[in-house]
């Protein structure tokens, strides 16, 4: 092999590297997110209060975004920036794939005379205030996909602040859907989607 070869064998390892890394490993998280984590987002992600966000079964592509969003202060939030602004990428992407596999709970509904409301907007949207259905992009069980959140089984307190983040446009590291969605939803609207995606097992 010349050196040439070998420089360049070098320079591709060097280049992959980042992307392997991104796999995150979960085993490598769990000190860690017992440490810094589980106060808030429980043990196994499972937050029990009730404006904490659960993590656990929440999609990994999502996760590792919002993570390092928090830390370059894309996503701007008191807490969760300063919390993560010391951590490596490889550390974000280990916590990412440790709340990914963990099992999610039934979320807690506190409102179910509002769950038809919710799901109507939820499987068909509001055609009169142009508002899209959100199974088309988080899927018809709250699953969600990839870059889509997983919704199912979410706290309803967190789910309205992050609408109110939203609608004032003080959440905008994303995608603007969800801001024109919440501003147009109204706040019956708001609330009984909430609830029906906290009612989603
Ligand atoms: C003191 C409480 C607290 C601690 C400790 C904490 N978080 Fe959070 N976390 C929050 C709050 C509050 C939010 C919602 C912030 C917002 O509105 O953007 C949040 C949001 C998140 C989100 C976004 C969830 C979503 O659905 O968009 C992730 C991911 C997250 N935290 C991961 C972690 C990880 C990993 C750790 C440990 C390194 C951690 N958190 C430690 C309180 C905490
Ligand atoms: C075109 C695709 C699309 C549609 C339609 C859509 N969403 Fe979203 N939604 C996203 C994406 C992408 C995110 C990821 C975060 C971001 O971009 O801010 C998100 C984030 C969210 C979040 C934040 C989750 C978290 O853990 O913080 C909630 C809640 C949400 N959507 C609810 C809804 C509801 C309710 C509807 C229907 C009224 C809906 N979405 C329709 C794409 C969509």
């Amino acid at each position: 092999m010349t050196s040439q070869t070998l420089l360049r064998i070098a320079a591709l390892a060097i280049l992959a590297s980042p992307l392997v890394a991104q796999a995150g490993d979960a085993s490598k998280a769990i000190s860690l997110a017992g440490n810094l984590c589980a106060s808030c987002h429980g043990e196994d992600g499972n937050s029990a209060i009730p404006n904490f966000p659960k993590l656990a079964g929440q999609q990994v592509v999502y996760l590792l975004r919002e993570l390092k969003d928090y830390k370059s202060g894309k996503r701007q939030n008191e807490v969760m920036g300063p919390l993560v602004s010391g951590l490596a990428d490889d550390d974000l992407a280990n916590l990412a794939a440790f709340y990914a596999s963990q099992k999610p709970a039934p979320g807690t509904v506190t409102e179910p005379s509002l769950l038809p409301v919710g799901k109507t907007l939820y499987l068909k949207g509001n055609a009169a205030s142009d508002i899209p259905s959100c199974e088309s992009c988080h899927e018809v069980d709250g699953s969600g996909s990839g870059k889509f959140p997983r919704v199912a089984g979410q706290n309803v307190e967190y789910l309205l602040e992050q609408f109110r983040l939203y609608a004032a446009g003080k959440r905008n590291n994303g995608t603007r859907v969800m801001r024109t969605i919440a501003e147009r939803m109204s706040e019956k609207e708001t609330r009984a989607v909430s609830e029906y995606m906290a009612s989603m097992p």
